[in-house]
């Protein structure tokens, strides 16, 4: 196949970016939307040029290094797909495909398609632990959980930090990660002593951060490359809820 690229090119942070246009030639259907990448770059790199940025790391789908909107769609056309995995079958031979970073306050443009997602992590940081008794106590583990809310937990904890939710909410909203978050403690016994606090911590993290709130578009679950689903928000909204009257009482 023969494509035309129409990639979005930034020197840094601060410098305005625009949209290049390259040609992939000989590309095959089998090779992964990355390893398209991957041969443009070393075409502009024989050239003297300078190779178009952008993340990853496992191209497994499971480490959420890798983002990219292509043709609008973060991650791309397939849902719950990664774009490491998406594959060059999806598209056909004289397509135009445009490649852009994730756009959202909180994620600034490091350079071309990379951007900077350590907003997430001080997210994590603010309310992300659980203190666990140790001596005579029970071992956590040893506490029975009925299979529905372990398989609940279980499907919260898959989320991989990509940010693909934030790129895809008009509000840049955080509360699809965030709820996954914050539900794959809540349901657990042993996330429950702290669920109040950080709930709270991590919603005022996430506001201060500059990500937006939620209006319920669900373009958040439609992107997400790991299905959480978006009654996750709801579950975390009821967290809040609860946790303000708490502490008001
Ligand atoms: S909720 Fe989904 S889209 Fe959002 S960070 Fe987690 S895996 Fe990525
Ligand atoms: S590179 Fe790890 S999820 Fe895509």
């Amino acid at each position: 196949m023969r494509l035309n690229l129409k990639i979005w090119r930034q020197v840094d942070r601060d410098t305005p970016g625009r949209l290049e246009e390259y040609t992939a030639a000989d590309v095959s259907p089998d090779m992964s939307f990355l390893e398209m990448l991957d041969v443009v770059n070393e075409g502009l790199v024989r050239q003297g040029k300078d190779a178009i940025a952008f993340d990853s790391d496992c191209r497994e789908g499971i480490c959420g290094m890798c983002g990219l909107v292509v043709n609008g769609i973060a991650h791309g056309p397939d849902r719950g797909t990664t774009v490491c995995q998406l594959h060059m079958r999806r598209f056909k031979d004289g397509d135009t495909i445009t490649i852009e970073p994730w756009r959202a306050k909180a994620f600034p443009v490091v350079k071309d398609l990379v951007v900077d997602r350590s907003a997430f992590d001080r997210v994590i940081a603010a309310g992300g632990y659980v203190s666990v008794n140790c001596g005579g106590a029970p071992d956590g583990n040893a506490i029975p959980i009925s299979k529905d809310l372990s398989e609940a937990a279980m499907d919260s904890a898959a989320c991989i930090g990509c940010g693909a939710c934030v790129a895809a909410c008009k509000n840049a909203s955080a509360h699809l990660f965030m709820s996954a978050k914050i539900s794959h403690l809540a349901l657990l016994p042993q996330g429950r002593p702290e669920r109040g606090s950080r709930v709270v911590a991590m919603i005022e993290q996430a506001d201060t951060e500059g990500f937006g709130s939620c209006s319920n578009e669900g373009e958040c679950e439609a992107v997400c490359p790991k299905e959480i689903r978006i009654s996750n928000i709801a579950r975390m909204t009821r967290e809040y809820v609860k946790a303000l009257f708490a502490a008001r009482d």
